[in-house]
């Protein structure tokens, strides 16, 4: 399954991409403008997509529609 976790170069965002990446079952992707979050913090194994949330052409240009997106502040969308 392909996801999408906004938020993912941040505290909690980076520990859940961390935890997605370990099933081994997810291509697992993050959005992030990194306002606050650390390119240092992303797993090698997920790709960083560099944009504002805010912003629909950043956020429309950030790569495949994931399966499911997760919002590090906990809130979790389907968006099949
Ligand atoms: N224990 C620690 O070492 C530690 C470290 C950092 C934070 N914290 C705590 O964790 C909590 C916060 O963690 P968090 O993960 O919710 O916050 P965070 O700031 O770490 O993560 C939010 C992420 O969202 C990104 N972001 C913000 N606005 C965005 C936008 N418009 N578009 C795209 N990306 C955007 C930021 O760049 C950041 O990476 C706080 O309680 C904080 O005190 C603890």
């Amino acid at each position: 399954m392909r996801i999408l976790v906004t938020g993912g170069a941040g505290f909690i965002g980076s520990h859940t991409v961390d935890a997605l990446v370990a099933t081994g079952a997810h291509e697992v992707a993050a959005l992030d403008d990194l306002s606050s979050g650390k390119r240092e913090r992303m797993n090698p194994a997920a790709r960083l997509h560099h944009a504002d949330l805010r912003n629909a052409a950043e956020v429309s240009g950030a790569g495949n529609r994931p399966a499911v997106g997760i919002e590090s502040k906990s809130a979790i969308a389907d968006t099949t």
